[in-house]
């Protein structure tokens, strides 16, 4: 923290009240691609994420400084004139934020901000997510705007599909805005119910490994499998009153997936379905202290977004597969969009280093790819450091 402090006055000048706000990234436990299907969803909010240290400004200009695109040195805007700029990079997430602030009727000044962010770029545990709500928790901070939260995750998710461009699902800006240390958030993403689960693991870890395969075709792939589920549902809709496909039990389903007329989209579909009802179930048995049924339900999910859903891809499925060979995995699965990023596994701690050592020799034979590993620390939600000892 005082690294970034001095950052910021040696970048922007001393002067006046410097707060400072964490945002965290997200690993999503179970739960994959449902989010935009009106199913459910399980992520916990990671310990790392993206810092920012602002000062308010009394005129209307806005300055961003992230510490991670130096390069790119201090992008200034004026609060007038906030529209996607390609040169803008990194900063048309932070600029997205206070456009939809504004659309939404919120008044908000000028400000300095510097990030940082110790999230690995691209590996899909949500840094664009997470600088979003940090934009958000900061503004709404200065401003005294007293907005709620979830008001606020829908704000970063609005500003990411309309301001930025990518079609997401919400449950990247609720798991970085709502989460809580040590628990996993279950969202319904077609309500917005949401409740807290304790991860207790006993002598177990979570492990998210890093394929290092940068997610090239995520985007349009992704806006690919949006479309054929959309397409699914509609055919269903000619024949069942449902708003989406995760208000589908898997009997209902398959007594009517018939109706759905290219077998592609049908795949898709089934996987909606059945990941939705495997997530409900999931949830249940972590309840339940059943850890080994948690397990084999991640295994199994992999296998649903592997063959049906077909995001999985050479890399994740070489780590994955790995994994599963190895003594005490308990369960192991890719982790957000696909296409590459991480894979989350159940690890029992006796075995962490054997499972490192070896997944990571085994996939490198295969891929000529080295992975990362990380021990998951649940902590917090999006939020202003009050206390630089918070911090330290
Ligand atoms: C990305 C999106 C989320 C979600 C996941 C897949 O992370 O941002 O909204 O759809 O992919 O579960």
């Amino acid at each position: 923290m005082k690294t970034l402090y001095e950052q910021f006055q040696n970048v922007f000048g001393d002067g006046g009240e410097i707060k400072s706000f964490f945002s965290p990234g997200r690993v999503n436990l179970i739960g994959e691609h449902t989010d935009y299907n009106g199913g459910h969803v399980f992520p916990c909010s990671l310990s790392i994420g993206t810092y920012a240290i602002v000062r308010k400004r009394e005129d209307s200009l806005i300055r961003f400084y992230s510490m991670n695109f130096e390069e790119k040195g201090v992008i200034e805007v004026e609060l007038e004139n906030l529209t996607y700029e390609v040169e803008h990079d990194w900063a048309n997430y932070p600029k997205g934020v206070v456009s939809i602030f504004k659309q939404n009727g919120y008044r908000v000044t000028g400000f300095d901000v510097l990030y940082y962010g110790n999230i690995p770029n691209g590996a899909g545990l949500s840094s664009s997510a997470s600088i979003e709500l940090a934009t958000s928790v900061l503004l709404n901070e200065l401003n005294r705007l007293a907005v709620d939260m979830v008001e606020m995750v829908k704000m970063s998710q609005r500003a990411e599909n309309e301001f930025v461009g990518v079609n997401c699902g919400i449950m990247d800006q609720f798991a970085i805005g709502m989460g809580k240390e040590n628990a996993a958030v279950l969202l319904d993403c077609n309500t917005l119910d949401y409740s807290y689960s304790p991860v207790q693991l006993e002598n177990a870890s979570l492990v998210i490994a890093n394929t290092n395969k940068r997610r090239g075709l995520a985007d349009s792939k992704y806006n690919e499998r949006r479309a054929e589920c959309e397409r699914a549902l509609a055919q269903l809709q000619d024949h069942l009153d449902i708003q989406a496909l995760g208000d589908l039990t898997i009997e209902a389903f398959e007594a009517n997936e018939h109706h759905i007329t290219n077998p592609v989209d049908r795949k898709r579909a089934r996987h909606a379905v059945s990941e939705n009802i495997r997530t409900i179930e999931a949830a249940k048995q972590l309840k339940a202290g059943d850890i080994e049924a948690f397990g084999q339900l991640m295994n199994e999910s992999h296998i649903s977004l592997r063959d049906d859903y077909e995001v999985t891809g050479d890399e994740l499925d070489a780590l994955v597969e790995a994994a599963w060979s190895e003594e005490g995995v308990i369960g192991s699965r890719m982790t957000g969009a696909g296409f590459g990023g991480c894979t989350i596994s159940i690890v029992e701690n006796q075995f962490l280093e054997s499972f490192r050592k070896n997944t990571a020799e085994v996939y490198k034979e295969k891929t000529g790819l080295s992975p990362e590993f990380y021990v998951v620390e649940i902590g917090n939600g999006a939020r202003e450091i009050k206390q630089l000892s918070e911090a330290l």
